[in-house]
C-alpha cells in the first residue's frame, strides 16, 4: 500500500490531483500501463454506463502507435441494439481525457486511446532507472511454489536437440516464474535407471577407463555404451538362438543394482556423479543452476507401491498377456492403452513418471508443476497426467506440459551424434572467427574468447526461441550468426552499443539521470521508444499466459529496432547538458529494459563486442 501511496503522491507532483481509481487486479505500481488502463476504465465506465468489469479486460494493445496505445473494440462490450461505431463516436467525444490521455479517437467500432507522452515519460523513465533489474517483475506468484522440470538428459546417451530445447525453454520458463514472484524449484530428471545401466556396467569392465571417466565422463560413457552394444549385436547375430551372453550378464548386473549390490550400485553412482559434475559446468554457461538432480532412479518404492495399490483399488488396471495396463480410451480415444507393468514385472518410464509426480508432491507440496518435454512425448505426458487424475490426486490439475517441436539438421563436424558441450564449443569457435573479421573492433576487446562464448550462446538460444515453441526449425549456423536480421548477436550488439552511449557520456551521473528534465523528449522517436519500454511488464505477463519465449524475443527486437532508429535523431554527444541528460536517461532505461529481457531469456548481455 505504501508503494501505491508513493505513486499517488508522485502523480500529484505531476499535477494530477484526482486520486487514481485502481481497478482490482491491476498493478499500477509495477506496471505503468496499468495506470492508464485503470484511468480509461474508470472514465469510459462513467461516460458509457457499461460495467467496468467488461471494459478493463477489453482494452487491447496495438501493434503500431498510429492506432493508439490502447484500443477498445466496442463490440466486446456486448451492447444490444446500438451500432458499435455510433457508440464509439459518441463515447470518444464525451470521454474525459484529463491529464492522462492526449487523444481518444473513434475509428469505426473502435476507440483508440493515445497516452499523454509527457506523463508517460515521467512515469516510465525514472521508474525503470530506479527499479533497475526488477523492472518488469510482478507479484502474481508470491507465496506459491512451482517446480519446473527441464533438460533431463539420459546418462550414457547423447544430449540431443530435444534436450537442448528443453534446457533453453525450461530455463526461460523458470526465470519467468521467478520474475513473477514464484518460489521456483528447478529440477533435472535424469534418465539414470533401467537395464541400459546393466549394459553400461558390463561394458565398463571391458572398455572402461578410470581416467577417462573422471576427465570426460559424458563422452566416455557413451563410447563404452556404443562399443558394448556392438558386441551384444554381434553375439546375437552369431549365436544359434539369437541370444547374447553379455546381454544376460547386463540383465544380472541391473538386477544387482535394484537389489542394492554394493559393487554394482557403487559403479553406477560414480557414472552418475561424474556425469552430473560435468553437466553442471555446461549448464552454468547457460546461466542455469538446478535445485535438484533427481532422476528415474530416485523414484521411491513407497510411491510405486501406493500408486499401484490405488490403481488396483480404483479398478483401473487390466491384465493383458501378463502385462498390466490402464485403458484410457474410455476417456479419450487418443490416449490409448497405457502399459504400466511389463510381463517380467519391471516398471516402465510411464509408471516411474506417475510415481515420481507423487514423490514430488509429497516432498515439495507444489502449487504447480511444469514438465518441459518435446512434443514427441505428448502422448506419454497426457497419459500419465490422466492416470494421476484418475487416481484422484487433487494436485493433478496443477500439472502442465510445455512442449516444443523438433530441430532439424543439428550435427557436429565430427558426426551426427551431438553433445551439449560440443555444440557450445563449436559455436564459440565459429563466433570467434566471425569476430576476428572485424580487426579494428576485435583489437579493442579484452576477453574475446569469453565474448565469443556468450555471443555464440545467444545465437543458439535466440534461434531456438524466435518462433512459437511448437514449430520445428532447422539449425543454421550461418543464419544464427548474422548481425543482420533478428539474431542473438544482433541483440548483443544492440546492448553493447547502448553501453557505449553510456560510456561516452560518463560525465552525466546516475543522479543527473534521475533528475533529468524529461519534457525535453519531444521527438516522435522518443515517444515511440517510451511506449515500447513501458510495455515490458505487460510483455512478461503475456509470455506467462502463453508460455512462449518468442513473446519476449519479438518484443526485444521491436525495442532494439526503435532504439537503432533513434540514434540518428536523438544525439547525446555534443548536446547541451540538459538535453543530453534527458536523452541519456531515455537510452539508459531502454538499455535496462533490454538487459532485463535478455537475462529473462537466459542470456548474459555483453558490454562490448
Ligand atoms: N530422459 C527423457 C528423454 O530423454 C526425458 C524425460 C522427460 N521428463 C519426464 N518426466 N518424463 O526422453
Amino acid at each position: 500500500m505504501a508503494e501505491l501511496d508513493n505513486l499517488i503522491s508522485k502523480l500529484k507532483t505531476l499535477g494530477i490531483e484526482e486520486p487514481l481509481k485502481v481497478f482490482p487486479g491491476s498493478n499500477p505500481v509495477k506496471n505503468p500501463f496499468d495506470i492508464f488502463r485503470s484511468y480509461i476504465t474508470e472514465e469510459l465506465g462513467n461516460v458509457s454506463g457499461v460495467s467496468k468489469d467488461l471494459i478493463y479486460p477489453a482494452l487491447e494493445w496495438t501493434n503500431t502507435s498510429d492506432r493508439g496505445d490502447l484500443v477498445i473494440p466496442i463490440p466486446r462490450l456486448r451492447i444490444k441494439g446500438a451500432k458499435p461505431d455510433v457508440l464509439a463516436a459518441e463515447w470518444a467525444d464525451k470521454f474525459n481525457k484529463g491529464k492522462y490521455i492526449k487523444d481518444a479517437i473513434a475509428k469505426g467500432p473502435f476507440i483508440q486511446f493515445y497516452f499523454n507522452p509527457e506523463l508517460l515519460a515521467q512515469l516510465v523513465v525514472k521508474d525503470v532507472l530506479t527499479k533497475k533489474e526488477s523492472y518488469g517483475s510482478a507479484s502474481l506468484g508470491e507465496g506459491k511454489k512451482v517446480i519446473v522440470e527441464f533438460s533431463s538428459p539420459n546418462i550414457a546417451k547423447p544430449f540431443h536437440a530435444g534436450h537442448l530445447r528443453s534446457t533453453i525453454i525450461g530455463g526461460f520458463i523458470s526465470n519467468l516464474h521467478e520474475v513473477l514472484g514464484y518460489d521456483v524449484v528447478r529440477l533435472n530428471y535424469l534418465g539414470d535407471w533401467g537395464k541400459q545401466f546393466g549394459v553400461l556396467g558390463v561394458g565398463f569392465k571391458k572398455y572402461g577407463s578410470e581416467e577417462l571417466l573422471e576427465s570426460d565422463p559424458i563422452n566416455h560413457l557413451f563410447n563404452v555404451y556404443v562399443s558394448i552394444n556392438k558386441d551384444i549385436e554381434q553375439e546375437k547375430e552369431t549365436s544359434a538362438d539369437g541370444t547374447s551372453a553379455i546381454d544376460e550378464e547386463a540383465r544380472t548386473f541391473f538386477k544387482q543394482m535394484t537389489e542394492g549390490d554394493e559393487y554394482a550400485l557403487g559403479l553406477w553412482k560414480r557414472f552418475r556423479g561424474f556425469s552430473i559434475e560435468r553437466y553442471k559446468d555446461t549448464y552454468a554457461r547457460l546461466n542455469i543452476t538446478y535445485d535438484s538432480y533427481s532422476g528415474e532412479s530416485s523414484i521411491s518404492e513407497e510411491a510405486m507401491q501406493e500408486v499401484s495399490k490405488l490403481m488396483t483399488e480404483k479398478n483401473l488396471v487390466v491384465e493383458d498377456a501378463g502385462a498390466k495396463l490402464v485403458d484410457l480410451t474410455k476417456y479419450n480415444k487418443k490416449l490409448g492403452k497405457a502399459i504400466i507393468q511389463k510381463r517380467d514385472g519391471t516398471s516402465l518410464y510411464l509408471t516411474r513418471d506417475i510415481a515420481g509426480a507423487l514423490d514430488r508432491y509429497n516432498k515439495y507440496k507444489f502449487d504447480k508443476m511444469i514438465y518441459v518435454i518435446a512434443s514427441q512425448q505428448d502422448l506419454h505426458t497426457a497419459q500419465f497426467f490422466k492416470v494421476l487424475d484418475l487416481l484422484e490426486f487433487d494436485w493433478a490439475k496443477n500439472l502442465q506440459h510445455i512442449n516444443f517441436g523438433l530441430v532439424q539438421g543439428m550435427s557436429t563436424r565430427k558426426g551426427t551424434v551431438v553433445f551439449l558441450d560440443t555444440i557450445l564449443e563449436e559455436t564459440k569457435e565459429k563466433m570467434h572467427e566471425v569476430m576476428k573479421k572485424n580487426e579494428a573492433k576485435y583489437a579493442q576487446i579484452e576477453n574475446p574468447e569469453e565474448i565469443a562464448d556468450l555471443v555464440g550462446i545467444s545465437a543458439i538460444m535466440i534461434q531456438d526461441m524466435s518462433a512459437k515453441r511448437i514449430n520445428n526449425y532447422t539449425f543454421n549456423m550461418n543464419r544464427m550468426f548474422s548481425f543482420e536480421g533478428d539474431t542473438g548477436p544482433y541483440l548483443q550488439y544492440a546492448h553493447s552499443r547502448l553501453r557505449s552511449v553510456e560510456r561516452n557520456a560518463a560525465t552525466i551521473t546516475p543522479e543527473d539521470l534521475l533528475n533529468a528534465d524529461l519534457s525535453l523528449l519531444k521527438e516522435d522517436c522518443a515517444t515511440e521508444l517510451l511506449r515500447v519500454i513501458s510495455q515490458y511488464p505487460d510483455v512478461i505477463l503475456n509470455a506467462y499466459r502463453t508460455s512462449e519465449p518468442s513473446t519476449v524475443v519479438t518484443y526485444l527486437f521491436k525495442l532494439t529496432h526503435i532504439v537503432s532508429s533513434c540514434y540518428d535523431i536523438l544525439w547525446v554527444a555534443g548536446q547541451e547538458k540538459e538535453l543530453a541528460t534527458a536523452r541519456l536517461a531515455l537510452y539508459s532505461s531502454a538499455r535496462q529494459t533490454l538487459n532485463n529481457g535478455m537475462r529473462l531469456l537466459g542470456l548474459t548481455p555483453v558490454n562490448r563486442m
